[in-house]
């Protein structure tokens, strides 16, 4: 190195330094949510896909220089103090796990107007200047309901039911219609040995999503769903002729919304003449096998675009909005066109089951 360049290097070093000082107290900073906190909660029923959607958000918001406080247990942990900082770290390794790993659960202290500004209130002695709500309606409800108390809040839809508005999908529902889509095929393996009938019962709370689109991939002969009232008669008739014929097995996927499958049975029974089935029919409840497992690449996905969508949503000063998937692409949505609006099952996907012969009973939507 050159004498002169030795001598001041020293020097020339402390200059750098002091102008990094300078410029950083008086430069205004990138962002304005820098050194803010987010806080994140997962809410309601869980749902494959939630984990992907909380490693995004810590992600998105770590490459903005905001911390994100992952709060446990739902909006319960928001009363309860239950807040733990999540580091990009930490996250390393729940890509691919079901459920959440902040856990869940159906606040009841978030039902009354009270409780709601209690809980507002609680966030900010939490030092949270941002929420990301991930679940269904209820906990968007939540959300929502903070949003008109001044809290900046995004949702994401997650619920394995697709009953949210404003979104053609919601995280958890691709990998629990897989699932069910695979317990039927399975289950029609035996149907098919045995000439039985099947009558599997399926969630989605008042939705009939899962059961008419599993109907159409699991290649079940009825869809019995809340959004249309079923002509009993027609369905008896139809596993009727199926039994006369060389197969003889029938799969009818029933929604919870309708009735429980032994209701069903019953008035299935109710409708035979001579009051017995000729065919032995057994019933099948899949129960909470349909929300766990493995997230699939859509729902990894789709959790991925929404969590990184609701911190830069944020960061722009969004708020009372909801991530949803229109057209194929990640958008914002007020939560005033999602909450109490009711999804009604895409006319497509009805003609599609229609001419692909799956049963309704009678196609009269209520
Ligand atoms: O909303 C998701 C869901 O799995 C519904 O399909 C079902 O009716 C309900 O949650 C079951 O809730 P829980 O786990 O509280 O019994």
């Amino acid at each position: 190195m050159p004498r002169w360049r030795s001598k001041n290097f020293p020097l020339l070093c402390y200059f750098v330094r002091f102008l990094l000082q300078v410029s950083a107290s008086i430069l205004p900073r990138t962002a304005s949510f820098m050194t803010k906190t987010i806080g994140i909660l997962t809410s309601g029923g869980d749902s494959p896909g939630m984990n992907p959607a909380i490693r995004a958000v810590a992600r998105t918001a770590a490459q903005h220089d905001c911390r994100v406080m992952g709060i446990s247990n739902g909006y319960d942990g928001i009363f309860d103090g239950l807040t733990e900082e999540l580091g990009t770290q930490s996250l390393a390794s729940i890509i691919d796990r079901g459920g959440t790993i902040l856990q869940s659960s159906r606040c009841k202290r978030m039902y009354t107007p009270e409780g709601v500004d209690h809980a507002r209130r609680r966030l900010q002695e939490l030092g949270i200047h941002g929420l990301v709500v991930i679940g269904g309606d209820g906990s968007l409800t939540g959300a929502r309901e903070l949003s008109k108390r001044g809290m900046p809040v995004v949702g994401i839809p997650a619920s394995i039911d697709n009953d949210l508005a404003g979104t053609d999908m919601a995280i958890g529902v691709d990998t629990a219609t897989n699932t069910i889509m695979q317990q039927v095929d399975r289950i029609r393996d035996t149907a098919r040995s045995h000439r039985r009938c099947f009558l599997i019962e399926v969630m989605g709370r008042n939705s009939g999503y899962l059961a008419l689109t599993t109907a159409i991939s699991g290649g079940a002969s009825v869809a019995v769903i809340p959004e249309f009232r079923y002509n009993m008669d027609r369905i008896v008739s139809l596993l009727h002729k199926r039994y006369q014929e060389a197969r003889g097995n029938s799969i009818v996927v029933l929604a919870e919304g309708v009735c429980g499958a032994e209701t069903f049975m019953a008035r299935m029974t109710e409708a035979v003449p001579g009051g017995e089935f000729e065919q032995e029919i057994r019933i099948t409840v899949l129960g909470h096998v349909q929300r766990g497992g493995i997230p699939t690449h859509f729902d990894r996905m789709l959790g991925a675009r929404f969590g990184e969508l609701a911190v830069t949503g944020l960061l722009a000063s969004e708020t009372g909005c909801m991530t949803a998937l229109a057209k194929g692409r990640a958008t914002l949505i007020d939560l005033n066109m999602v909450i109490g609006k009711k999804k009604h099952p895409a006319p497509e996907l009805i003609r599609l089951a229609r001419n692909l012969k799956v049963e309704f009973g009678d196609p009269v939507e209520l």
